[in-house]
């Protein structure tokens, strides 16, 4: 890892105002308010404790991840973006994102967002149907975020929303009609997850007793399925599993992540890759706001784990998160990092169960097909 390749830094912003019945995310309310400045400072402070291990790089992309980052005051944001620039330099095309609930009073924030050096928005939109995003627990109509859309839209040159599909008694034409109102919505980029019932959360207890029925496999696979083929036929094809971009629009953020560049993780239960006198170093803070907090304003950071990985462990990250891609992984990348190539015998198996396929250019990538068992794939190949 030079100093030149891509670098990027996460913070997390763990508040919501409800806590939706599927998400599993660091994410909790608070409703005797927060003591916001005191927040940021700790934000400053993790951020200088991280400079300090890695200082020199660029920065090419901010992510503010949630919770709902777009609960905070644009003042908060302008203080750590400033802060990010104070320790690091910033690259001329930095991609600067945050996660914004798509309610009004969200909305009435993102000029702000714009001014503080935010230049694209990621919107939870979830679902455009009022009774789905009720069941969903959302604050939110249809038409709320479809105007939390256009808000965005005429402040932001590049936003993206997310979609919950795979819902309950969700039909295939239902969800046809919605993913084209929403790409007729969309611009550049669209996130789409199938429903995943997460365990302790209360979807988890529903399920569990029978009262919350989802798609079984092969109708999930069905709305996979047509997900692709609507989506790629509206020239917004998968570039990751979930995600969807025209040409040249993907998230920069996260594809630093899918392709195993280092990132800053800051703020509670934040996650970080640095590269540090050459080993790859994994980093995690207390996932508890307040314990986080305290720890920052005792140590300088919230670290809870902070362990140099085995050439081994980088190799079956770089596996994990590059076999998302469309793109696959670079074989020859996975040997060096490894000291071994994968095993010829494993590809060719999947090769030949038409899960995998290889190029010409020494890549190897999940084909349509093998997308939804990319799980098993991986676990296959990192065995
Ligand atoms: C950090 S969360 C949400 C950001 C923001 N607070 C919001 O709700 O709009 C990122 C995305 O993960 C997705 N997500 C969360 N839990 C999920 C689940 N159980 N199944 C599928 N998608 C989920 C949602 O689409 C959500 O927008
Ligand atoms: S989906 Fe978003 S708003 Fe809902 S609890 Fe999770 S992070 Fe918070």
């Amino acid at each position: 890892m030079s100093l030149t390749t891509p670098f990027a830094v996460y913070i997390h912003w763990p508040f919501c105002l409800s806590k939706c019945p599927y998400c599993d995310f660091n994410s909790h309310v608070r409703h005797g308010g927060i003591d916001e400045a005191r927040f940021v400072r700790a934000y400053e402070a993790e951020i200088a404790a991280a400079a300090a291990r890695v200082p020199g790089r660029t920065v090419s992309s901010i992510f503010f991840g949630g919770g709902t980052p777009s609960l905070m005051h644009p003042s908060s944001v302008q203080t750590i973006l400033d802060c990010i620039g104070k320790h690091w330099a910033i690259a001329a095309d930095v991609e600067v994102t945050l996660e914004a609930n798509p309610t009004s009073v969200e909305a009435t924030r993102f000029r702000g967002f714009r001014a503080a050096g935010v230049n694209r928005v990621s919107l939870g939109v979830q679902a455009l149907d009022d009774a789905a995003l009720k069941e969903l627990g959302r604050l939110h109509t249809a038409q709320e975020a479809l105007d939390a859309v256009a808000v965005a839209r005429s402040i932001f040159n590049r936003y993206s929303f997310d979609l919950i599909y795979a819902r309950p008694r969700q039909s295939l034409d239902a969800w046809a009609a919605e993913l084209k109102r929403a790409i007729a919505e969309a611009a550049e980029h669209l996130s789409l997850y199938q429903l995943t019932i997460e365990q302790g959360t209360p979807f988890f207890g529903l399920h569990k007793a029978g009262k919350l029925i989802v798609p079984d496999e092969d109708s999930a696979r069905d709305l996979y399925d047509l997900t692709q083929e609507i989506c790629g036929k509206s020239g917004l094809p998968a570039y990751e599993i979930s995600n969807h971009a025209r040409p040249g629009a993907q998230c920069r953020h996260n594809l630093i992540y899918w392709r195993g560049h280092d990132y800053a993780g800051v703020g509670h239960g934040a996650h970080g890759r640095l590269t540090i006198e050459g080993r790859r170093v994994a980093t995690e803070t207390d996932k508890r706001p307040e314990a986080w907090l305290m720890r920052v304003e005792a140590n300088g950071d919230g670290m809870t784990v902070n362990e140099k990985l085995t050439s081994g462990e980088v190799a079956d990250e770089y596996l994990l998160m590059g076999l998302r891609l469309a793109k696959g992984i670079d074989t020859a990348r996975y040997a060096a990092l490894a000291g071994r190539a994968l095993d010829p015998k494993r590809i060719s198996i999947l090769r030949g169960e038409g899960a995998v396929e290889t190029t010409t250019d020494g890549r190897l990538r999940v084909t349509p097909s093998g997308f939804p068992l990319l799980d098993a794939v991986v676990a296959d190949l990192a065995a």
